[in-house]
């Protein structure tokens, strides 16, 4: 665990940006051997948004960013860096954050991707917020953008029912008179695990061939149930010590923004840390599980709809492929 030190760093804007189109649970029972019964019991997910075609994950975290450097007043030549968070870039190289730095004519800010499953949006926020207090960076804009769904295998009803596509986005900067601050960050990783959410196909261990195509490595693939039982077992107890270190208990966090993977999960982990429902931010009946945008797309829904009071205390938390999981502090 580790307290940002140095240059205290605030939250300048938010923003997001989700595709228009939309593929309910019942849509999906055409698709696959599946119910939207079956769906919204064992996961929350009503809809996803799904991205249209030509819509790339460059196209959606653009405008999530545009939408944030609105709300934080801040000029696309104003910001130092730019770090995406994504698991499903527009081409392994060159990442998703170049090309909006292209797109956005933001000519005076370095741009690079960060890509740990979930979890990137924890990563990035805290390499981000880590970088201003450091003095290193000024304006920061971190943006979670996933098209996750031509990667997904929309006959293997495992995988296909739980994703979506969209992006959020947030400037961070110094913070000015009166504003928050982020307090700590914890980012964790359990390689051991690494093979339990996997999209092995294309890259270097298997270079595509017919045959990888023939098998679809070329897909997104979980072992959905091993996850379940990983971030039941393994988040409470995380996020109680992760508190603790922090100097809070888990009564002190006025808002949880857990990753929206599964409803079950963030229920029964909000449960185990006898935290309220009515502090635990859900919006995954709408979306889905966006991965690392989903932090972001949260966090810009709520800001729109709820202004933060001075002192209240947010933590976001996510867990993924990896497994990597991790969570950041940040107070009003
Ligand atoms: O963001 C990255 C992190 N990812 C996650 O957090 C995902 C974590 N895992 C989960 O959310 C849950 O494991 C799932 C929602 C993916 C699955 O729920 P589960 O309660 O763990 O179900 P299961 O995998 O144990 O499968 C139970 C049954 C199986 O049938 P049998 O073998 O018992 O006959 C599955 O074949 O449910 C079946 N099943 C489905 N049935 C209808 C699996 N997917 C579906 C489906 N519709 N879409």
């Amino acid at each position: 665990m580790a307290f940002f030190r140095g240059i205290p760093v605030s939250l300048w804007g938010s923003g997001m940006y989700v595709p228009e189109k939309v593929l309910t649970n019942d849509d999906l029972s055409r698709l696959v051997e599946t119910s939207d019964e079956w769906i919204r019991d064992r996961t929350g997910i009503q809809r996803r948004h799904i991205a249209a075609e030509g819509e790339l994950t460059s196209t959606v975290a653009e405008k999530a960013a545009r939408a944030a450097l609105d709300d934080a007043g801040v000029d696309p030549s104003e910001l130092d860096m730019i770090i995406v968070a994504t698991n499903s870039p527009d081409t392994l190289f060159p990442g998703v954050a170049p090309k909006v730095q292209g797109l956005l004519g933001a000519l005076n800010a370095g741009a690079f991707d960060v890509q740990s499953g979930c979890t990137s949006g924890v990563y990035s926020m805290a390499v981000a917020a880590g970088g201003i207090a450091s003095g290193m960076w000024k304006r920061v804009l971190v943006i979670g953008a996933e098209v996750l769904s031509p990667l997904i295998d929309w006959t293997d009803r495992n995988t296909c029912v739980l994703f979506g596509d969209g992006a959020g986005a947030v400037v961070l900067g110094p913070s000015r008179e009166g504003e928050g601050k982020f307090i700590s960050a914890e980012l964790r990783s359990d390689g051991t695990k690494h093979e339990q959410i996997t999209l092995p196909g294309g890259v270097v261990q298997y270079p595509a061939t017919a045959e990888t195509v023939k098998n679809k490595l070329h897909y997104v693939a979980m072992k959905g149930n091993d996850v379940f039982k990983f971030v039941n077992r393994t988040i409470p107890p995380f996020l109680r010590d992760y508190c603790g270190a922090s100097g809070f208990s888990p009564e002190d966090i006025d808002w949880w923004f857990f990753h929206q993977a599964n409803q079950r999960i963030i229920e029964r982990s909000a449960e185990r840390l006898g935290i309220s429902p009515d502090k635990v931010i859900l919006n995954i009946a709408e979306y889905g599980n966006t991965s690392a945008a989903s932090l972001f797309i949260a966090l810009s829904e709520f800001l729109r709809e709820k202004r933060l009071r001075k002192g209240e205390k947010l933590l976001f938390t996510a867990f993924g492929a990896g497994m990597t999981y991790g969570g950041i502090i940040y107070e009003a």
